[in-house]
C-alpha cells in the first residue's frame, strides 16, 4: 500500500514520462484532490475542443444541412438549432469531408450553382447497414453542402476549419487548387475569382489540412512507408498566400507504433528538416464495442469495460508521444487526435438512413469528460483533438431528424468543459481507489480529472466513474486559497439515462453549489457523474 509520500514521489516521477493515474488504495492514503498551482503542464489549446463532420449517414443531410428552402429554421441552409447550441460550447474547430468519405471527394463537386452539382455515390454505399435503408443523400451524394456550406457553417459557429484532403485519389495539384481556392488573395486567380463568383470573395485562410486519412485503411491500404513519401510530396511546395499552413499527417490506428515509427523514419530519412512539414500527427482511437454492445442497454460490468477501455487514450497519447521522440527529439510535431469516441452496435439510431446513429447516454458522457480530462493532463502533447462525430453518429453532441432536435447528455460535458480552453493545464493528483473493470486492462479510477488556471480563477472537472457510489473528498489547492466557487454537475439516478425527441431533457445539468468551510473546500461527487467546479483563488 502507498502512503501519501510516495503517492506524490509516485506521480511527480510519472509526470516526466507518462502521466498515469495510479491505481492507489485508499487505506493509507485519505481519498482527496490536490491541486499544484504552480505547476504548469502547458497551455490546453481550445482546439482540444474541436469536432469532427462526415458525409456520412445523418451527419450533414439532415443533421447539419436543411437546405435554404427548408422549412426547419435554418441560416442558409444549415440547420439554426445546432449553430445555436454550438454557439454555448465554444467550438475551436470542425474537421470536414470526412473520414473515409474524404478518401472518395473531390472538392469541385462541391462548388458553384447546387442545381449543377454532381450526384455521385457516396464512400459508405457498400456498408450492410444501408443495403436495407431507403435510397437517399447517405448512398448517393447530392453535393448540396460542399466547401463555401461548410466555411457558412464555421463562421456561423465561430470555428476553424480543418479540412481533410484526399490523398487515395486526387493528385497533389488537386490539394493544390483546394489551398487555391480557399485561400488564393481575391481576383488573383481563376479559382479566387471561382470562389467569389460563389459569394465569398475575401480568402477563407483556412489554416489546417489534413493531408492523408488512415492511410492505413480506407485512406489507400498504404504502408507507414509509402505513406510517408506521398506526405513529402503532396506537400511539397504548398502555396500558402502569406498564411502558414499547419499539415497533419495521417497517424495510427490507435496502439500501432510501428505505423508511428516507420512514418517518421522514412518521411525524415534523406533530410531530418522535413519535421517542419507536420503540425499535427493524428490518431485514431475509439473505445468501442462496436458490433457488440448496445448504445442504451447494457450492464454495470460493460459500463466498467466501456470507461475502462476509454482511459486507454492516455497510454495511447504518452506512447506514440515517445516513439514520436525517436525521430523528433525536440517534439516539434503534437499529436492530433482527430477522431475520438465510443462506437456500439448499430440500433438506436433516430432514422434508418443514419448509419453508425447510436443515441449517446450517461455513459457516453462520462467517457467523454475522462477523454477531455486526459487531452487537458497531456496539453504539452495534444494539439488538437475532433469528437466523432457531431451529430447523428458515433458520440454525437446532438440527434435530428428534420425538425426534430436535441442535444444528448455528450454536449453538456463539453459546454461544462469550455471553460477550460485557453488554460494553464495544471498538475493535479486524484489520490482515489482504483475501479476494477471485468476485462479491462486500463487502471480506471473511482476519481479522475483535471484542472486549469485562468489567471486566478482555477477550473476543476472531476469525473465520478463509480457506478452507484458517491464519493466526498477535500480539494487542496497547493500554492493558493480558494475564496469563492460555483459548479455545475451532470448526473442521473440511472446509467441508461438519454435525451430523446419525446424526452429532450431527460438529462441536464445541475448545479453544485461549492460550500467552503473556512479555508476547507470537500465536495460530494455523485455516482456516475461528470462536474466542473470554478474557483475564485486569493
Ligand atoms: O467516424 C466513422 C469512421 O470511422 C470514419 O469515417 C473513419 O475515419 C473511421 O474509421
Amino acid at each position: 500500500m502507498m502512503t501519501r509520500r510516495q503517492f506524490l514521489q509516485n506521480t511527480a516521477t510519472c509526470a516526466l514520462t507518462a502521466f498515469a493515474l495510479p491505481a492507489v488504495g485508499a487505506d493509507e492514503a485519505e481519498p482527496g484532490i490536490e491541486i499544484l498551482a504552480n505547476e504548469s503542464i502547458g497551455r490546453i489549446s481550445p482546439d482540444l475542443y474541436g469536432h469532427f463532420t462526415e458525409h456520412i449517414g445523418g451527419v450533414i443531410y439532415d443533421g447539419v444541412w436543411v437546405g435554404e428552402g427548408s422549412k426547419i429554421r435554418n441560416y442558409g441552409g444549415i440547420r439554426a438549432d445546432l449553430v445555436d447550441s454550438m454557439k454555448r460550447i465554444k467550438p475551436s474547430v470542425v474537421r470536414w469531408p470526412g473520414g473515409c468519405f474524404a478518401d472518395s471527394y473531390n472538392w469541385r463537386d462541391g462548388i458553384g450553382p447546387r442545381e449543377k452539382r454532381p450526384r455521385r455515390t457516396n464512400f459508405w454505399i457498400n456498408d450492410p447497414f444501408l443495403q436495407r435503408a431507403p435510397d437517399g443523400p447517405a448512398k448517393y451524394e447530392p453535393n448540396e453542402f460542399g466547401t463555401n456550406e461548410f466555411m457558412h457553417f464555421c463562421q456561423l459557429i465561430g470555428a476553424q476549419p480543418y479540412l481533410a484532403v484526399n490523398l487515395r485519389g486526387n493528385t497533389a495539384r488537386d490539394f493544390d487548387e483546394w489551398v487555391e481556392y480557399c485561400n488564393a488573395p481575391a481576383g488573383q486567380t481563376t479559382l479566387s475569382s471561382q470562389r467569389a463568383a460563389n459569394g465569398a470573395p475575401a480568402p477563407f485562410n483556412v489554416r489546417f489540412w489534413g493531408v492523408g486519412h488512415e492511410s492505413w485503411g480506407c485512406g489507400g491500404h498504404f504502408t507507414p512507408e509509402e505513406s510517408a513519401t506521398e506526405f513529402r510530396r503532396f506537400t511539397a511546395w504548398v502555396p500558402s498566400y502569406g498564411l502558414p499552413l499547419d499539415f497533419i499527417g495521417s497517424g495510427p490506428n490507435g496502439g500501432d507504433l510501428d505505423w508511428t515509427r516507420k512514418f517518421f523514419a522514412r518521411l525524415t530519412e534523406r533530410d531530418h528538416g522535413l519535421l517542419d512539414r507536420v503540425y499535427g500527427w493524428a490518431l485514431h482511437y475509439y473505445c468501442g464495442t462496436a458490433g457488440k454492445g448496445d448504445a442504451i442497454d447494457f450492464t454495470v460490468p460493460d459500463w466498467y469495460e466501456l470507461l475502462g477501455k476509454a482511459v486507454r487514450m492516455e497510454s495511447l497519447i504518452t506512447s506514440h508521444w515517445a516513439a514520436m521522440a525517436e525521430v523528433d527529439r525536440k517534439h516539434q510535431v503534437k499529436l492530433v487526435v482527430d477522431e475520438w469516441g465510443a462506437w456500439h452496435r448499430p440500433g438506436t439510431e433516430v432514422a434508418p438512413t443514419y448509419l453508425f446513429g447510436q443515441t449517446s447516454t450517461m455513459r457516453d458522457a462520462l467517457i467523454a469528460g475522462l477523454t477531455l480530462d486526459i487531452f487537458n493532463r497531456h496539453a504539452d502533447k495534444v494539439a488538437m483533438a475532433n469528437v466523432a462525430q457531431l451529430i447523428n453518429n458515433l458520440h454525437s453532441l446532438f440527434l435530428a431528424r428534420e425538425d426534430k432536435f436535441t442535444v444528448t447528455p455528450n454536449f453538456y460535458v463539453f459546454e461544462m468543459y469550455a471553460a477550460h480552453q485557453g488554460g494553464q493545464s495544471l498538475r493535479t493528483i486524484f489520490n482515489a481507489p482504483a475501479l476494477g473493470g471485468e476485462g479491462s486492462t486500463h487502471s480506471l479510477a473511482h476519481l479522475s480529472g483535471s484542472a486549469s488556471l485562468h489567471n486566478r480563477r482555477l477550473v476543476l472537472s472531476v469525473v465520478n466513474a463509480h457506478a452507484t457510489e458517491p464519493i466526498e473528498v477535500p480539494i487542496a489547492i497547493r500554492g493558493a486559497q480558494i475564496s469563492s466557487g460555483s459548479g455545475q454537475v451532470l448526473a442521473s439516478s440511472d446509467i441508461h439515462a438519454h435525451n430523446t425527441f419525446e424526452e429532450p431533457q431527460a438529462v441536464q445539468l445541475t448545479e453544485a453549489p461549492v460550500v467552503l468551510k473556512g479555508k476547507t473546500l470537500v465536495h460530494l461527487f455523485p455516482p456516475a457523474s461528470v462536474t466542473t467546479l470554478q474557483l475564485q483563488l486569493t
